[in-house]
């Protein structure tokens, strides 16, 4: 959740180094792992958001696969943060990945807290909690948690009465060491004098041919040692496959439910509920199932928000009710408002406060004043509409030559009939009626009624002649 990002006040100054090279094989995909989105970000955004709020500066990022496309992405979502991003041209390894940070942290000198690109659950509680598990001069914290099926992992080996002696990859490991289930969460905070003459010690025999991190807590056990801090699976668990990004969007959605519930929102089902980091919600809204806010969205309060709705970047003002299934992007919907069923708003929609639009209506860049309605049936593009205007059933503004869009105003207080063709530009000035069924394009003065239909004719008596006409001997 968004915290205000503290100064570590008092204390040794420290940095970050956040491992997000790699290519993130088991995947299976194009796209880098670090870039797949949890919750509307990309994963590698959270643990460099995290590493921020400990405190952290520099934040020292560490790109390989996609690189560009990592240092953009971060830039964007956090733009001003202190970041600074590393190359790891070829990735040999995650202590290899460490020391492409060196230069970056040339003069650091304090802790530097590691972080992998692949934790998007990790909590600002955790990270306090192995930061500060290093005794102040110490070498070497770092997070373990204990999994009932620890494949894959790095297994914590103890020695009796000594803490952790190390950390043996699943690779490298005994059929006996296999058994262990207390492994490597993969965070680290270490002295940075410590971390930089250590890992040069590091060399990559083992069965990957890679520079193992985890060396690390060997090398620390020569010295002062190292500290393990037990932390939960819930919040430390690394995104390796599919199976494990779903989880993790899951379990972040569901954090954000509950935070939006402590804050006084009604969530029917939390289960049946999306939601992107960073959306907010007014108390006594009420949130019906299937719902997704996506990007910025931002709700009021006393709001009903219906089944199935989709808001993308869009902000609702207070006491709006939204009927189900609506999908509006880039809108924003003014106070007490009613809106759906199978409403579209698409992007630069503006509804003023008392705003009621019904169902298969479509708006886009269309303002609406105070109390306007437009409740079935309905396109409007590129329309200025103003206040207490009616807007009859089946009504469409034709804004798009096929060339260039072309803009509609409605005064306050028009009265539009169903079914009228409005040929964009045109303007229908205040107090104006439109005759339903009218097509027009040309401008109507404020206050005329605008009939722009052909006249109609009734032909008395013609369905008994045609019926005659063909009775049998009579039609040839
Ligand atoms: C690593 C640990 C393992 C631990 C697990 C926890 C090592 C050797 N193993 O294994 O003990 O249980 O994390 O999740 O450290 N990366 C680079 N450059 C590289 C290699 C990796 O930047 O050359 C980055 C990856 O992009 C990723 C992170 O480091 O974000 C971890 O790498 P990954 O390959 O997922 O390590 P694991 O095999 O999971
Ligand atoms: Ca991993």
């Amino acid at each position: 959740m968004p915290r205000a990002s503290k100064k570590r006040k008092g204390s040794v100054p420290l940095a970050a180094i956040v491992l997000a090279a790699g290519k993130g094989t088991r995947m299976r995909t194009q796209r880098a792992k670090v870039l797949h989105q949890v919750c509307g970000k990309p994963m590698v955004y959270f643990p460099v958001k995290r590493a921020l709020e400990s405190g952290a500066d520099p934040v020292v990022v560490v790109v390989g696969h996609q690189g560009d496309e990592v240092e953009a992405a971060l830039r964007s979502e956090l733009p001003g943060a202190p970041l600074r991003f590393a190359r790891q041209e070829e990735q040999l390894g995650t202590a290899h990945a460490v020391l492409a940070a060196k230069t970056a942290l040339r003069g650091h000198h304090g802790a530097i807290v590691i972080l992998s690109g692949d934790t998007p659950l990790l909590t600002a509680h955790t990270l306090e909690a192995v930061v500060s598990a290093r005794a102040a001069p110490g070498s070497l914290a770092f997070a373990t948690m204990d999994l009932e099926n620890p494949e894959g992992y790095g297994r914590v080996v103890h020695s009796p009465g000594k803490g952790p002696a190390l950390v043996v990859e699943e690779k490298d490991a005994t059929a006996e060491e296999r058994q262990i289930k207390e492994v490597n969460a993969g965070l680290y905070v270490a002295d940075a004098d410590f971390l930089w003459s250590t890992l040069s010690r590091v060399e990559a025999q083992n069965a990957q041919r890679e520079f193992y991190l985890t060396d690390l807590v060997a090398l620390a056990a020569d010295g002062p040692g190292a500290v393990a801090v037990r932390v939960s699976p819930l919040e430390a668990s690394g995104v390796n496959d599919q199976e494990d990004l779903s989880l993790a969007i899951r379990a972040l959605t569901r954090r954000i439910a509950s935070s939006l519930m402590g804050a006084g929102v009604t969530i029917e089902d939390p289960e049946r509920f999306d939601a992107d980091e960073g959306v907010t919600v007014g108390p006594d809204t009420l949130i019906e199932p299937g719902v997704r806010l996506r990007g910025t969205t931002r709700i009021g309060s006393g709001c009903v928000i219906g089944q199935g709705c989709i808001l993308v970047d869009t902000v609702i003002g207070d006491g709006v009710h939204l009927q189900p299934y609506c999908h509006m992007h880039r809108a924003h919907v003014g106070s007490h408002c009613i809106v759906g069923p199978f409403a579209r708003f698409r992007p630069e929609t503006r509804l003023a406060e008392g705003v009621r639009i019904g169902n298969f209506v479509e708006l886009k860049k269309t303002s609406m004043g105070k109390r306007s309605k437009a409740n079935h049936l309905t396109y409007l593009g590129d329309a200025t509409v103003g206040a207490d205007v009616n807007v009859g059933c089946g009504t469409i503004t034709c804004n798009y030559d096929g060339e260039r869009k072309h803009p509609t105003r409605i005064g306050d207080g028009v009265f539009v009939g169903s079914d009228a063709i409005l040929v964009a530009p045109i303007s229908i000035g205040k107090g104006a009626y439109v005759a339903a069924g009218s097509t027009l394009t040309e401008s109507v003065p404020a206050g005329a009624l605008a009939l722009g239909r052909s006249r109609q004719v009734n032909k008395s008596g013609w369905a008994r002649k045609r019926a005659a006409s063909k009775s049998p001997g009579k039609g040839h």
